[in-house]
């Protein structure tokens, strides 16, 4: 087996470059026929997609120079509270690396002068950026000067914010989600769910079902299934109502049992406070219509009397409106001149099935991602 030796510790090292020494070196690598990649962020509690993602760059390259953001334009841009390291500590980590050659910082909020004063042969950015939808003062500049832009895809699921929540307790420990199912019929829906899970087209775990119906078929696949199945009284006779009382026996199970996301798949119940600000961006719902066309009850029973020749399913994010969240996701489903209102459901539901496991995992990640 090979023995690798490690250099003596340098502790005094120089852990940042000014932008001159760095654009000097620059010049000497360029002279030496080698190509200098740039890069920039906050690089604050480097985790695993960092270190992936400058591996990424730097072999894109010959050397590499990171950007980063001195700590007040931290401060700026992720709220008080962050860095959780300063420029010297995140560059000494950055140096540790063996992808990373320099280390500068700018105290702009833009790394524009920063490339301008290196003159780096190769601009890379990670995640979601697009060459279009890199900063319109970077991207001008990186341009004019000729440097090659790369984008590089973004490592799924890490980011030192979410990192940071998961330490608070707010967000899972679980890289999966903990669902809970809400459904007050047959539960065709969080049958498929559960079974997608079952068949991994979606990676989760159900911490819960719920119903405002005893004797739903939601709850017996809950028994069926041997998961935790509740029946929740809704305390209400009115229509599609829910007493304080139940929308709070609802948010603490759902607390009790560490619920990611809330999954309502056919529960006919009005979903309100203090429900949507404890799981606000965390609740979605499956609506057998192209919303926003025919929200609300009967939703296929409207599209057949409309006349319409298409109608389909919506994932949507839940908020105070009566079906009118955010649209995550839809499916369109033709509107045949024989259909009657329960053969356009059951091809609606075809689709639901395949839909709402779908939606899921990408919201999640995206979740993930933030
Ligand atoms: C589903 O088609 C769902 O889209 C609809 O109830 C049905 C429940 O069926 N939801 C709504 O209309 C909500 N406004 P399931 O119990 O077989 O899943």
């Amino acid at each position: 087996m090979e023995t690798v030796s490690y250099p003596p510790v340098i502790v005094s090292a120089p852990f940042i470059s000014t932008l001159e020494e760095t654009a000097q070196w620059r010049d000497q690598m360029d002279a030496e026929g080698k190509r200098v990649v740039f890069t920039n962020g906050v690089f604050d509690l480097l985790h695993v997609g960092h270190v992936r993602y400058l591996n990424e760059a730097r072999a894109l390259g010959d050397a590499m120079v990171v950007a980063i953001n001195a700590d007040e334009s931290v401060r700026e841009l992720k709220g008080e509270g962050r860095p959780l390291y300063t420029a010297a500590d995140r560059a000494e980590i950055l140096c540790a690396l063996a992808a990373v050659d320099r280390v500068v910082v700018f105290s702009e909020k833009r790394a524009t002068n920063a490339i301008e004063t290196i003159r780096p042969h190769i601009y890379t950015k990670g995640g979601d950026y697009t060459a279009k939808s890199l900063i319109d003062e970077e991207r001008e500049v990186i341009l004019r000067m000729g440097i090659d832009i790369q984008i590089l895809s973004l490592v799924q699921g890490k980011s030192t914010s979410n990192t940071i929540k998961k330490m608070e307790g707010v967000a899972p420990v679980s890289e999966k989600p903990r669902l809970a199912l809400l459904g007050s019929g047959t539960g065709s829906n969080v049958r498929a769910l559960v079974e997608s899970i079952g068949s991994v087209t979606l990676d989760a775990e159900v911490g819960l079902i719920m119903s405002d119906v005893a004797e739903s078929g939601v709850l017996e696949i809950a028994r069926e299934k041997g998961l935790t199945g509740i029946h929740i009284e809704p305390g209400s006779k009115k229509r599609g109502h829910l007493t304080d009382a139940a929308l709070k026996e609802i948010v603490d199970r759902l607390k009790a049992n560490r619920i990611d996301l809330v999954i309502l798949a056919g529960f006919m119940r009005v979903v309100r406070e203090p429900l949507l600000s404890e799981f606000s961006g965390r609740i979605l719902n499956i609506h057998p219509s192209l919303l926003p066309s025919f929200p609300g009850l009967n939703a296929a029973k409207q599209a057949v009397q409309a006349g319409v020749s298409e109608s389909g399913c919506t994932v949507h994010l839940v908020d105070a409106s009566i079906d009118g969240g955010e649209v995550l996701a839809q499916a369109a489903v033709p509107v045949e001149s024989t259909d009657t209102a329960d053969t356009l459901q059951v091809r609606i539901q075809a689709e639901e099935h395949i839909l709402y496991a779908a939606t899921i995992q990408n919201y999640w990640k995206k979740l993930q991602e933030k």
